[in-house]
């Protein structure tokens, strides 16, 4: 084996660094974008939980995934849970499109049909029952990638306890939201002193954060989206911490943009995924061009210029999975508006 000089190595280190914005350029032009229905329903034939965008398939997407599942008529569980389900400390959302059923999330029943979406508090044990005759079909997304990045990501499951960290440590540790559970100091004697105040308030961080994850919307019901003008056309933001979610790292817009008419254009410094929920069209992605149909999903390369177009008869709803919020909270989220809708 070549062994390196110190001189060679630790400069190619530092060119690592120099090099890597125009390395991912080159990553982000050649993703594969459009990921077409007929081929996933097709997997979905042969198991029932299919990843769709994802970068251990070669998706250059560093922050979310998406996959589409499917519970069976009146399973008791998808997943075969049982009593608790599992739980994760990466931020999920589930999007149903055929079927109805329920969750119970962190003890509390959700019923969802149609249109209907889930924000998963994070760690928040959960599982999902199909009550109908017909099968469930959604997609989820979440930001896995990102909390496995991180060295962060806890799945616990009810079906692999010999890989719980934390759930094995009797009741408290098991309905806690916070992995490891929350703490608090009395300051005593040290009371007053501004620095003290200041751990005492990182200390009692987590437990903060848990009452927050409890008091999130939970259940997003489709009658109750709100769609208004923007510059990128008719658009409802689905989970958001300005409608009441406790979202750090996942958001979603559904936009809705009528028969023979165009969305805004514009490019922005975080990941999207689509899904096209109903109707049909066409994605401009910088300087190509992807025709579209209902269950296409459409994985948008960061910071390219992207435009929707409906080339059918019926209005064309897309739901946008980004991780928008993540990159807020890293002071790195940009967006450039181009070209205005042509229906607002
Ligand atoms: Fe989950
Ligand atoms: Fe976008």
């Amino acid at each position: 084996m070549e062994v390196k000089s110190t001189k060679e190595l630790h400069s190619e280190l530092a060119m690592h660094s120099v090099r890597f914005a125009k390395d991912e350029q080159g990553r982000r032009k050649g993703q594969d974008v459009l990921f077409k229905w007929p081929e996933i329903e097709k997997k979905l034939g042969e198991h029932k939980h299919i990843y769709v965008v994802d970068a251990r398939l070669g998706s250059n997407n560093h922050t979310h995934r998406l996959w589409y599942d499917v519970i069976p008529p009146h399973a008791e569980e998808g997943q075969d849970w049982r009593t608790l389900g599992h739980r994760h400390t990466v931020e999920a959302i589930i999007y149903f499109l055929k079927g109805h059923g329920h969750s119970i999330i962190d003890g509390e029943r959700y019923d969802w049909g149609p249109g209907d979406l889930l924000s998963v508090p994070m760690f928040s044990w959960h599982r999902h029952i199909n009550d109908g005759d017909e099968p469930v079909l959604r997609i989820a997304s979440t930001t896995g990638p990102l909390s496995l990045a991180l060295g962060q990501a806890v799945y616990e499951d009810e079906r692999y306890p010999e890989f719980w960290i934390y759930a094995q440590e009797g009741e408290d540790a098991r309905k806690t939201l916070i992995p490891g559970g929350g703490g608090k100091i009395d300051n005593g004697k040290i009371a007053g002193s501004r620095t003290a105040e200041m751990y005492a308030e990182q200390v009692a961080f987590a437990m903060h954060e848990e009452q927050l994850r409890r008091k999130s919307k939970v259940l997003v019901k489709q009658k109750d989206l709100v769609f208004e003008p923007t510059a990128m056309g008719s658009l409802a933001y689905v989970v958001d911490p300005r409608i009441g979610c406790h979202s750090k790292a996942l958001g979603v817009v559904m936009a809705e943009i009528p028969p023979g008419k165009r969305s805004g254009a514009h490019r922005h410094l975080y990941d999207e995924i689509d899904l096209i929920v109903s109707g049909k069209g066409e994605v401009i992605v910088e300087d190509k061009e992807f025709d579209f149909d209902t269950l296409d999903v459409l994985s948008i390369p960061v910071f390219q210029w992207h435009q929707y177009f409906n080339t059918g008869s019926e209005p064309l709803r897309i739901l946008g999975i980004n991780t928008r919020l993540a990159m807020d909270n890293l002071g790195l989220s940009l967006t450039h508006q181009g070209e205005h809708a042509d229906y607002v």
